[in-house]
């Protein structure tokens, strides 16, 4: 792949990983994703923004093969996928300098092998650098989503580097975002990623819309020639309400638990409820992160195994407690053979100190006509809180 223009010298050079199916070893990649550098060239000097995840080095290196002189390789988190390949280019380019925020840099000769400390040069929130006639202003951003994370803004340009803010996993040609091709990545992205970091992200907002860029250009996925449709989706994916939505994530061992989602997602759509259901046996867990994004409810299903919940939605639980959702309200619902403490330790997971633990419904062995009436009660007890909260 050849470096492609997004403005008068600045040129996209990153690698699309388009096999890519696991991130982390946990997050599924169904799209791939790409690994977002990109090279300002100002009159008197050059900066290479971010690098690639170290598997791309070579891919890296070779759309550098004809640059001469890099000056400055901005850093913008520490994290591999963009500071993986930096060791390759400070060795190419040896009066090269890494520039990071104070925290970056630690974390960068933590993380990595082959960045000598006099090499890396730390700058302040609000801090410029001029590279000539093209200046990169430093803007400090914590917790998308770690905690050394920032962005940069060419004021010249108006093109703002934001790294991981506003990425998708998404591998495709298109240098420029297709909105609506990009929209589900970018909220995949965005629960799993930055939906932990949700409440920081609301501020940082403000910031990104106050800058006012002309042009944002992560570090995974397309670059966005219209700002406004990433930071306004972010907008309604940090702050709006949640919706009158239920979110249904469960396990069956011999059919039980199945047979109490089938009856307690009919409950709620005859309530005007929306019902999204996994099946966590086969379950795409991004999928379920996306449906976290927006969902009122979680109700989760669970077998008893050996006295407490099935490890599988015992994994899940825990995942959507990280991911920290907008939720309001938790439910457990399940079938037990002999007892244990399944609904109990599900809950204790979820609870948080906004969240409503709703009344478990638990079935001895095959659901019959008494639990069916508890779960309706349940699918009841929802759709009238998600009215009185203004959901429905
Ligand atoms: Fe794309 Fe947090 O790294």
């Amino acid at each position: 792949m050849k470096p492609r223009a997004i403005s008068d010298r600045v040129l996209a050079v990153g690698a699309i990983d388009w096999d890519r199916r696991l991130f982390d070893s946990l997050i599924p990649l169904p799209d791939g994703t790409s690994y977002n550098a990109y090279l300002v060239q100002g009159s008197e000097k050059s900066a290479l923004l971010d690098t690639v995840d170290p598997t791309k080095r070579d891919e890296l290196m070779s759309q550098l093969a004809g640059i001469e002189r890099i000056d400055f390789v901005i850093s913008h988190h520490a994290e591999q996928d963009h500071s993986g390949a930096i060791p390759d280019v400070l060795a190419k380019y040896p009066q090269a300098k890494v520039v990071a925020s104070t925290k970056a840099k630690g974390m960068l000769l933590d993380l990595l092998e082959g960045i000598p400390e006099d090499r890396v040069i730390t700058v302040e929130d609000g801090e410029e650098l001029s590279l000539g006639d093209k200046t990169l202003r430093f803007v400090y951003m914590p917790w998308v989503h770690w905690p050394e994370t920032m962005i940069t803004y060419l004021l010249q340009d108006r093109i703002l580097f934001t790294c991981d803010l506003f990425g998708s996993h998404l591998a495709t040609s298109d240098l420029y975002a297709d909105e609506a091709r990009v929209y589900e990545p970018a909220k995949r992205y965005y629960a799993e990623i930055m939906m932990p970091f949700r409440r920081a992200i609301a501020r940082h907002l403000e910031r990104v819309r106050q800058i006012d860029p002309a042009v944002i250009a992560p570090s995974h996925g397309p670059v966005y020639r219209r700002p406004a449709f990433i930071i306004d989706a972010y907008d309604e994916w940090v702050s709006a309400p949640p919706r009158n939505r239920v979110i249904v994530p469960y396990i069956t061992m011999h059919g039980s638990t199945a047979r109490m989602v089938e009856h307690f997602v009919g409950a709620l759509m005859e309530r005007g409820v929306e019902v999204e259901q996994f099946n966590l046996a086969s379950a795409d867990i991004g999928k379920l992160a996306v449906s976290l994004v927006d969902a009122a409810t979680i109700a989760v299903g669970t077998p008893t195994v050996l006295g407490g919940p099935h490890p599988t939605v015992l994994a899940a639980a825990q995942l959507a407690a990280v991911l920290n959702p907008k939720l309001r309200f938790a439910a457990v619902f399940g079938s037990y053979g002999w007892g244990g403490k399944a609904a109990e330790q599900v809950a204790a997971i979820v609870e948080r100190a906004d969240i409503e633990i709703l009344a478990p419904v638990l079935c001895k062995g095959i659901p019959r006509e008494a639990d069916f009436v508890a779960l309706e009660s349940l699918a009841e007890t929802i759709a009238v809180k998600h009215r009185e909260q203004g959901f429905a």
